[in-house]
């Protein structure tokens, strides 16, 4: 404005000099960026089919890693492979720096070291997604390296991947963008407690919101052109209600990083996140990245 006010100043007195040579000053300026990040929010026949297609070759990208996966490799072998099948398949870059964290590395949430070797009865935590034309996939699966969850890695895996589901269920027109998150807390808070890692009354935990030690992040976010999407979570200071043709990440996880104190340390080192691509849908979602393998009968190796 100021700017425009000195420009306007001088045009007005150039003018008297020179008439012919007035030039019109804006009297108002209106920031682009809101409009277009609404119209980014909602996508369009076309975006949706780009956005299926990322999600799709990205959740088979993982179904590889998880076949492939064996104790002995290197976390970027793995990368590797999962970069390697998204250009193959039509993906011309990735939307974001992979993740690939095994054992205690999981628990660091955005590890992109991806230089460790992988142990036996190491869970793997993938955080990756190919880019196809410009729209971007953000999917993670965690599972054992050596195909057979511990039996303190499949409570907790049971545990994510309840809450997940139970958040997935909460996309849906007219329900507000929190929602997600206060059933996924609800839940793992609920299950932490039942598994003796938290300790005390329920409804205390969850006014104290105690989970934050061990599920320290959002329920998700926009995805689109962008990883982390451009698009308002509230409006007028009311979470955002769910409408047809937005797409969201659902990404409940729990993280126990092998320096946590006061826990049995049959816990330790175990960092579990379960993230998938919801588009909106008129009277519900569709799971974009659903050929990315989740329940453990189909995720375990015999
Ligand atoms: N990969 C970044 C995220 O999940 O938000
Ligand atoms: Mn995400
Ligand atoms: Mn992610």
């Amino acid at each position: 404005m100021k700017w425009l006010n000195v420009a306007r100043h001088n045009f007005h007195f150039k003018s008297r000099l020179e008439p012919q040579s007035v030039l019109q000053v804006p009297s108002i300026l209106i920031d682009i960026l809101p409009l277009i990040s609404e119209a980014r929010l909602f996508k369009c026949p076309v975006e949706i089919e780009y956005m299926r297609r990322a999600a799709q070759i990205s959740a088979l990208a993982h179904k590889r890693l998880m076949e492939q996966c064996r104790p002995g490799q290197m976390e970027y072998q793995l990368e590797a492979w999962f970069n390697a099948y998204c250009l193959e398949n039509g993906c011309r870059g990735l939307a974001y720096n992979s993740i690939v964290a095994s054992g205690n590395n999981s628990c660091t949430l955005h590890y992109v070291a991806n230089d460790q070797a992988i142990k036996n009865n190491d869970l793997i935590l993938v955080d990756a997604g190919g880019e196809y034309n410009y729209y971007a996939a953000d999917i993670t699966r965690t599972y054992p390296a050596n195909g057979k969850f511990t039996k303190e890695q499949r409570q907790i895996y049971e545990l994510v991947l309840r809450a997940q589901l139970a958040g997935i269920d909460q996309v849906k027109p007219g329900n507000r963008w929190n929602s997600v998150q206060d059933t996924m807390v609800k839940i793992i808070t609920t299950g932490l407690l039942e598994l003796g890692i938290l300790k005390g009354d329920l409804q205390q935990l969850l006014t104290t919101k105690a989970h934050r030690q061990f599920y320290m992040h959002s329920s998700g976010h926009w995805l689109g052109m962008d990883v982390h999407d451009v698009g308002d979570y509230k409006v007028d200071g009311n979470w955002r209600t769910f409408e047809p043709g937005m797409v969201l990440t659902v990404e409940p996880g729990i993280y126990i990083h092998n320096s946590t104190k006061n826990i049995d340390s049959k816990w330790l080192g175990i960092g579990i996140r379960i993230e998938d691509d919801l588009l909106v849908t008129s009277n519900g979602n569709e799971v974009l990245s659903s050929l990315a393998p989740k329940q453990i009968a189909e995720i375990e190796r015999g």
